[in-house]
C-alpha cells in the first residue's frame, strides 16, 4: 500500500481562465462568455479545498478543467508537479486526478454488476489479471463501507448514498492523487450527507488524498475544507484558510452566504443584516466594476467603477475595497 506524501503539492493552478464563445446565429457576432477568470489555487496531499458559490458561478467549468476534461483558455495548471496542460502528460495524468459527480447514477452504467464497473477502469489503464482485479474490486467495497454480496448487484439495487459510494470506489480504483468531487452529497438527505462526508474524510486520512470539494452549501464545506475558496460570477473573492474565513470572512459575499447558511453565523456585526438581494447578473455582460457590485449592501461609486484585485488582507485574500473597514474589530 502508498504511504500518504503529506505537505507535497498535488495540484497548483495559477490564473485559470474558461472562456466559452456562445454563437447565436449565423450572422451573429458571437458571444464570450467567461465562465472561470483567473483562478490560482494549490492542494496539498491530505487536504481539501472547498470551492463555493452560487449556482452559475464556474464551480463545474472549474472542476471540469482541473480534472482534465476541459483545456482551460490559459492559464497554468500542474498535477503532481507535472504540466498538466502538456498533452503528452494528459494519459498518465488522466488516473491521477478523478471527478465524482452530484449524481451517480447518471454515470453507473445500469446494465453492469458493481464489480465489472469497479474493475473497468483497471481492465483499461492497468495490466492487473482478472483475479488481481476482482481482488481489488472487493477490497475496496470494503474500504467504501459496501457488503462483500453487493459486488454481484446492479445500480438500480442501491439507495442514493450506497450509489454515491460505489462512485468514490471507483474513482479510488486507479489510485488518483487528486480528487475533485462537484456537489458530490447535494442530491442526498441530510443524514446520509454526514455519512457520506466521514467517508471522504477517512479514507483521505487513509490514502493522503487531495480533494477539491465543490458545494453551493456552507455547512457541508464546514465538515471537510481545509481551506475554501469563494466564487462569483467566475471570479474568486476571498480565499483562505477555513477557521480564518468563517470566523471573520471579509468579503459582503461571503458573509451573505454564512449569513444565509442555517446554523452558521459571523462574528463581528455587520454580516447577519446582509440577505442577498436581486439577481446574479448574467455572465455574458457582468457589472464593469467589482462583479457583486449590484448586489452588495456596501457597494461605493468606486466599487461599480474599478474591479478590485485579490489581495492578502488579514490572513487571506480577498478582492473587495472596502474589506478593510470590515476587519476592523466590532466597536
Ligand atoms: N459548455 C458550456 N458552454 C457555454 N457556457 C457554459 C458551458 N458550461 C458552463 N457554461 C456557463 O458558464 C457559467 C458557469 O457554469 P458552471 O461552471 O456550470 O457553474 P456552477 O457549477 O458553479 O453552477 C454559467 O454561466 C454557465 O451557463
Ligand atoms: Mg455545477
Amino acid at each position: 500500500m502508498s504511504t500518504p506524501h503529506t505537505n507535497a503539492t498535488v495540484v497548483e493552478a495559477k490564473d485559470l481562465r474558461q472562456v466559452y464563445t456562445i454563437r447565436r446565429g449565423f450572422l451573429q457576432k458571437p458571444d464570450q462568455l467567461q465562465a472561470v477568470s483567473g483562478v490560482s489555487f494549490s492542494v496539498q496531499a491530505g487536504k481539501t479545498l472547498a470551492v463555493v458559490g452560487e449556482s452559475g458561478c464556474g464551480k463545474s467549468t472549474l472542476a471540469r478543467m482541473v480534472s482534465l476534461i476541459e483545456s482551460p483558455t490559459a492559464g497554468s495548471l500542474q498535477l503532481a508537479g507535472v504540466d498538466a496542460t502538456d498533452p503528452k502528460h494528459k494519459a498518465t495524468l488522466r488516473q491521477k486526478v478523478q471527478l465524482v459527480f452530484q449524481n451517480p447514477y447518471g454515470s453507473l452504467n445500469p446494465r453492469k454488476r458493481i464489480g465489472q464497473i469497479l474493475e473497468a477502469p483497471l481492465e483499461i489503464n492497468t495490466e492487473l489479471s482478472a483475479a488481481q482485479r476482482q481482488e481489488k474490486a472487493r477490497a475496496m467495497l470494503a474500504k467504501v463501507g459496501l457488503r462483500p454480496e453487493h459486488y454481484e448487484r446492479y445500480p438500480h439495487m442501491f439507495s442514493g448514498g450506497q450509489r454515491q459510494r460505489i462512485a468514490i470506489a471507483r474513482a479510488l480504483m486507479l489510485d488518483p492523487a487528486l480528487v475533485v468531487a462537484d456537489e458530490p452529497v447535494s442530491a442526498l438527505d441530510v443524514s446520509i450527507q454526514a455519512q457520506v462526508l466521514n467517508l471522504l474524510a477517512d479514507l483521505q486520512q487513509e490514502l493522503g488524498l487531495a480533494y477539491l470539494f465543490i458545494s453551493h452549501d456552507l455547512g457541508v464545506v464546514r465538515h471537510i475544507a481545509h481551506d475554501v475558496m469563494v466564487m462569483y460570477l467566475g471570479q474568486v473573492v476571498e480565499q483562505g484558510d477555513k477557521t480564518t474565513l468563517f470566523e471573520q470572512p471579509l468579503h459582503p459575499y461571503t458573509q451573505a452566504l454564512m449569513a444565509s447558511t442555517p446554523g452558521m453565523h459571523a462574528p463581528g456585526g455587520k454580516s447577519q443584516r446582509i440577505v442577498l438581494k436581486g439577481e446574479l447578473p448574467s455572465p455574458l455582460n457582468p457589472p464593469a466594476g467589482c462583479v457583486f457590485s449590484t448586489r452588495c449592501p456596501h457597494a461605493t461609486d468606486r466599487c461599480h467603477a474599478e474591479r478590485p484585485v485579490l489581495q492578502p488582507l488579514a490572513g487571506r485574500q480577498v478582492a473587495c475595497h472596502e474589506a478593510s473597514a470590515f476587519s476592523q474589530p466590532a466597536a
